[in-house]
């Protein structure tokens, strides 16, 4: 249970005044929101923390879910000549309601089960079940085939990204009549100076694996590597990694003496591990892998998907000895993988020759 549903726990469900009392004061503070119900079911569920809500109901049922900037509250008026109030009390949420951003639900009024809030709607009337409230007051049936705003099967945030991508993709076309994939490599990245790198050298080894690729023209092949680092190797800028013998790309690195490091977002994951999980000596993970090759100005080959791209000349191989580690885990490790000659690491050491960073634009 994370800060927010243990404040909402107490601020509904406590007996102890103090506590609830405490418990609303952080709500308001920490996410502007105030929750007031006469009754309210332990499984309602706020979107967003409840962010700018204000949710003051009669009874908000099982299973509903509230998004942010919602207003639940009253809709009285005072008679003048009477002295009375009128429409007085609160909504009822019924089971299974879906209340989208910004709707406004007022006064003693029945929201049916199963239907939906849409966003910023104003309801003031009753709303059947199974449908869609939206505008002001306005409702109709609601499509069964259909969860509109929430359903319990959520979407995998990649596909969002991806499809962020592509609207992104459209947009730069529209606009700036650019299209990314047609685009090449001078108008997708500028050259800056390894010193200008702007990520820290152990989020670029440890947490965004790179694509290490060598090979020339139409012949090239990549591994996802991690580890490693950078520095300075006679007096020069160099990345160093860490490759087990029968690489199919260290096999390439050595032939070409040349290769590079591809760092790409986060939403293309999926195709660095996949560039990690066969080899390429005996697949045709290249051809299938989903990204689009392009040509360094030196000929050697990286991806346009890359947002960072560290081109290396070949500086130096080094095949570790057991005896030159002096601490017992380092030396345990070693012995053991030198059991199979096959699974020798290698330290490859590349004398780093250029950096490029994906075009501020494009980003
Ligand atoms: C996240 C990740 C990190 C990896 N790090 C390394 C590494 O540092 N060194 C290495 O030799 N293999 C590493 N691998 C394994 C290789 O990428 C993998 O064996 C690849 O298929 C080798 O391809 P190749 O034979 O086509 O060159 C890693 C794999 C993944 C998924």
């Amino acid at each position: 249970m994370n800060m927010f549903e243990k404040l909402v726990k107490i601020n509904c469900y406590s007996k102890n005044k103090i506590l609830r009392k405490a418990a609303t004061n952080l709500l308001e503070k920490l996410y502007c929101c105030e929750i007031n119900c006469t009754e309210i079911d332990k499984s309602v569920l706020f979107a967003h923390h409840a962010c700018g809500c204000t949710i003051v109901a009669s009874k908000i049922c099982e299973n509903v879910v509230i998004f942010q900037n919602v207003s639940i509250g009253s809709n009285m008026k005072f008679n003048k000549p009477s002295g009375e109030w009128e429409n007085v009390g609160n909504p009822i949420i019924s089971k299974n309601v879906v209340i989208a951003d910004g709707a406004k639900i007022l006064g003693p009024v029945l929201i049916g089960e199963n239907s939906v809030v849409g966003a910023g709607a104003i309801i003031t009337k009753d709303v059947p079940a199974n449908n869609i409230a939206y505008g002001v007051n306005q409702f109709k049936p609601k499509d069964a085939n259909y969860d509109l705003v929430y359903s319990s099967n959520m979407i995998n945030s990649d596909k969002i990204i991806e499809a962020n991508n592509q609207l992104i993709a459209k947009y730069m076309k529209t606009i700036y009549h650019v299209n990314v994939e047609e685009m090449n490599f001078a108008q997708l990245f500028k050259e800056i100076s390894p010193e200008e790198i702007p990520d820290d050298v152990f989020t670029l080894t440890g947490k965004i694996y790179p694509v290490i690729t060598a090979g020339k023209g139409e012949h090239y092949n990549s591994m996802t590597a991690s580890g490693g680092g950078m520095g300075l190797l006679f007096r020069k800028p160099a990345i160093w990694c860490v490759l087990q013998s029968t690489r199919y790309t260290l096999e390439l690195i050595q032939k070409e003496q040349s290769y590079t490091l591809s760092y790409f977002p986060h939403e293309y994951k999926k195709q660095v591990h996949f560039l990690g999980s066969k080899s390429g000596r005996d697949s045709e993970k290249m051809k299938e892998v989903e990204l689009t090759s392009v040509q360094t100005p030196s000929g050697n080959i990286s991806f346009k998907e890359a947002r960072l791209i560290i081109e290396c000349k070949l500086a130096q191989i080094t095949t570790p000895n057991p005896d030159d580690f002096c601490t017992q885990e380092a030396r345990d490790y070693i012995s053991e993988v030198y059991k199979d000659p096959n699974e020798y690491r290698k330290y490859v050491f590349g004398e780093i020759t250029h950096v490029w960073m994906k075009n501020s634009l494009l980003h």
